[in-house]
This record gives structure tokens, sequence and C-alpha cells, in this order.
């Protein structure tokens, strides 16, 4: 077999590490096991990284620990440059880290690209936000008193991250992290490590010491890795993005030492369709929202509501333009839409189709899985979706659209909350009342109004009710990484 970095065919073979970081060295685990990665849009094995567990964990905590001592006290100014020289080396090998995330990942070389871009903006945004971590000045209640607050890193941070982002979701935590001064130990996902090694070797490149950033990579052993990260009385903060019921279990561990969390799980999101909309905007709101990386982003369009004036027309539309879609290899520039992760993904869309279809739902596009090597639903909508169809309590997490009829905005408010989780919603509306009234009421993190696009740098990323705690991104990113401090001066 071909080495590989050979694989992967970048211009800078040198980006291709196989092996965890620890306390800046590159290692294995010590029983020497490898866990396998293989493309998803050929089953191919790209390659092996090593299966660590919890000695190594404790290691990678240690060397944090030991980094974090001098890391809190450099200068904000000093993390704000070596963070913008991250973000350079990112953008200068942008080419190779988007066929990176083609290759782990299976989306398409521009949405891969697309995540580099995304991905490093993190660390421009993260290196302005440094610099601006100010305290504050507290009128005093007492004549002999002066008080002010000062803003400290919280410490060892671990991280844990999933597949679908295998770049961004990285860089949206650790950016933060280190712009507050605290170091890191990251478990990324088995299925997409390649690209959280190149980021950090790209980090290494950027001046980033020795032990501030740390890389378990896990499969089997994922369970004591993440109670270690949990439990360890030396990590002060857990960031996890990934499933409610694994959120469920890390919250819970995390207990046991109060340390600070954010979650960004689950979501469900309702998608809505006025009967005043601009049809073809919301069509394309519904493509963008929807079938982003075949469907597999937290913030997809799951449940998507049509007003029944113009149930027909928008059904219609998008099943036009859903049928236009070339499904294939990412790296084929004709490919607009890519595999899913693997066939545990193809299996759960396809349940959740032949749930619909058994209970009265109508194919329009789609429905089937396609038999060619790889992990490939077709794109699918599915029209009369009725209101007892599984889809309407769960995340498909793949490229089925789901419409569904209603009459009136209450109703549709009503059907959009009835959802214990609450990250993103979107509707569209030319009616600028109802547009404020629907924003407000919608129980979720981010609204998308009149759009399908929620992700940038600069916004607070996150949701409420079981989709999370926390917020990403945005000024509120950084505050996750950060505790208040008080100093009261007596004595004056
Ligand atoms: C996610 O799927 O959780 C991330 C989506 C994004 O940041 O755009």
């Amino acid at each position: 077999m071909a080495s590989t970095s050979n694989m992967f065919g970048l211009k800078d073979s040198s980006l291709i590490k196989t092996q965890g970081y620890i306390d800046g060295k590159w290692v294995d685990s010590k029983d020497g096991a490898r866990i396998t990665v293989t493309n998803p849009a050929n089953d191919k094995e790209l390659g092996t990284v090593p299966e660590m567990g919890l000695t190594e964990t404790k290691e990678a905590i240690d060397a944090a620990s030991r980094a974090f001592k001098t890391w809190k006290n450099t200068t904000a100014k000093h993390r704000h440059d070596i963070l913008l020289k991250l973000f350079r080396l990112m953008q200068e090998n942008s080419d190779d880290l988007g066929r990176i995330i083609t290759l782990e990942n299976g989306k398409t070389l521009a949405e891969g690209k697309g995540e580099s871009a995304y991905s490093a903006s993190f660390f421009e945004w993260f290196a302005e936000e440094a610099v601006r971590t100010y305290g504050e000045t507290i009128p005093s209640p007492f004549s002999n008193t002066r008080n002010v607050t000062i803003r400290q890193p919280v410490g060892v941070v671990a991280i844990m991250t999933p597949w679908n982002f295998p770049s961004a979701m990285i860089t949206r935590k650790l950016g933060a992290a280190l712009a507050a001064g605290c170091t890191a130990v990251i478990k990324p996902p088995p299925e997409t490590p390649f690209s959280c090694l190149a980021i950090t070797e790209l980090a290494r490149r950027a001046g980033v010491p020795d032990g501030v950033i740390n890389i378990v990579t896990t499969q089997k052993n994922v369970i004591e890795v993440g109670k270690e990260m949990c439990e360890s009385k030396t990590v002060k903060k857990v960031s996890f993005t990934g499933s409610t019921p694994v959120a469920k279990l890390l919250y819970g561990m995390s207990a046991s030492t109060l340390k600070k969390v954010s979650i960004e799980a689950g979501g469900n999101a309702p998608f809505i369709v006025f009967g005043d909309a601009d049809i073809e905007q919301a069509v394309q709101g519904a493509i963008t929202s929807k079938f982003r990386g075949s469907g597999q982003t937290c913030i997809c369009a799951n449940r998507i509501y049509v007003q029944s004036t113009v149930y027909a027309d928008f059904a219609c539309r998008l099943a036009e333009k859903v049928s236009a879609f070339k499904v294939g290899d990412g790296l084929d520039e004709k490919t607009t839409h890519g595999p899913l992760i693997h066939e545990r993904a193809v299996n759960k869309v396809a349940k959740h189709v032949d749930d619909a279809v058994s209970k009265g739902a109508q194919i329009l596009v789609g429905g089937k899985r396609l038999d060619v090597p790889g992990s490939f639903f077709g794109p699918t909508v599915l029209s009369d979706v009725p209101s007892n169809a599984l889809i309407n309590d769960e995340e498909t997490f793949g490229p089925l659209a789901a419409l569904i009829k209603f009459q009136t905005e209450d109703e549709v408010i009503k059907l959009a909350n009835a959802s214990d989780v609450g990250l993103s919603g979107y509707f569209f509306s030319r009616d600028v009342g109802r547009v404020w009234r629907v924003a407000e009421a919608l129980e979720v993190g981010m609204v998308g109004a009149n759009t399908g696009m929620l992700s940038h740098a600069s916004f607070p990323f996150g949701g409420v009710k079981e989709s999370g705690i926390g917020r990403e991104g945005g000024r509120h990113g950084i505050e996750e990484y950060m505790t208040v401090k008080l100093i009261v001066f007596g004595g004056i």
C-alpha cells in the first residue's frame, strides 16, 4: 500500500502526521495499537493513527498542566501574534487542508476548502479577541477600597470534537482556548484525525510552545479517555461537540470536579416557509441549510414546515433542484454532494425514509442508498410527512428533506418548539411583524430569518434546551475559557 502521505497527494506531504502529539513530540501509543482511517467515498484506507488510552491521556494532561504555568503568563499580544501566524499558515496551506478534509470526511473539495477558510478564521478572530479581554473597575461601596476585576484563563482544557467538521470544530474551540491563555488536550474524532494533526503541525510551525497543544487519538479506548478528561482534577474545562446522549454522559462525569463545560450537541432544526415568503429564496435557503455537507451538520434543517398555500410550489421547486445534484467522490469537480461518513449514517437515513413512507409520506426524489462503493445515500425529498414519523423527533444527519404541511403561524410555532433540543431554526417570510414574532418565539439558540446560513467566526454559536451549554465563536466564545477574578484593594 502507498504511504499515508502519498494517499493524500498534498503539495506539502509533511502536513500528514500519523502519530499523536504530547509535550511537543509526535508519539505512538504505548502498546502500538492503531486506528484505521478510510475515505468514505470509496472505503479505501487512507492511513492509520495511534489508538491511545488512559496512560497517554494522563501524560498529555500533565504536559498541558506544565505548559500552562508559562503560557498563561505570556502577554495577550504575544498570543495574538502566534494565532495570527497560525491563521496565515492555514491560509497558505488551504489547498492541502481542504484536500485532507475531503479525503477523510467525504465533503466536496469546494466544501473542504470552504471549511478550511472557516476554520482558519477562528484563529484570526480569537487573535483579535485575545487583546480585548478587558476587566473592569467597580465603583466602590466603601470609601477605603477600590475594586477591579481581571479575567484569567481557566487552565488546562479538554477538547472533544466530531467528524462532520474535522477542522473547524477544533479551531473554534482551540482558537478561543489559546487566546485566553489556556493549554489544551484534544481528542479528535477517529474518523477524521488527519485535519487536527495537520493543524497541530502548523501550530508548531507558528511557534506554539511544547505542551500547549496535545493530541490524543483514540477510538476503542474513547470511554476511558473521555472519563479521564472529564474527571481529572487538573483539567479545568471540557468543551465537547457531538451527540446529546454523549454530551449528557460527559456532563455527568464533569460534575465530579464541577469543571466548566461547553457543549454543542444535537439539533433537530425546524425550517418554516410561510405563504408570504419569497419561495425561490426559501428553496435556496433549504438547499443550503439541509444539504450542506450532505446533511451532516448539527444546524441542518431537519423538519421542513411549509404553509399549505405554497406547499405544492415549494415542493416542486425543491424537488427539481435536488434532482440536479451530482453525487460522488468529493475530489471530482462535478460532484455537488459527497458521501455520508459511514454505513451507520446511511442506515439511519434509510430508516427515516422507510419509516416515513410506511406512514404515508411520498418520495419526490431519491429515497434509496446508492449501489456503489462508499457510503452514499441519494439526496431525497419526501412530501406529506406525517406527524408521527420518526424524523419529527430525531435528527436524520443525512440528505433527507422532509416536507410537512401546516396551516397557521400558531400551529407551526407549537410544532417547531415541540422538541427537547433547540440549536438552530429557520423561517422565510416577508412580513416584518411576523419576522420579529417568529424569531423571538422559536426555542433555539440561533435563528436564520430568510437565510439558511448561520456560520461565521463572529457569530455566537450554540443552543438552548438539550442542544447545549455556552457559546462558541463571536465575542462570547473566549469567555468560556476565562474566569473573572475580583480584586478589592483595602486600606486606601
Ligand atoms: C455543526 O455542525 O455543529 C457546525 C456547523 C457550523 O459551524 O457551521
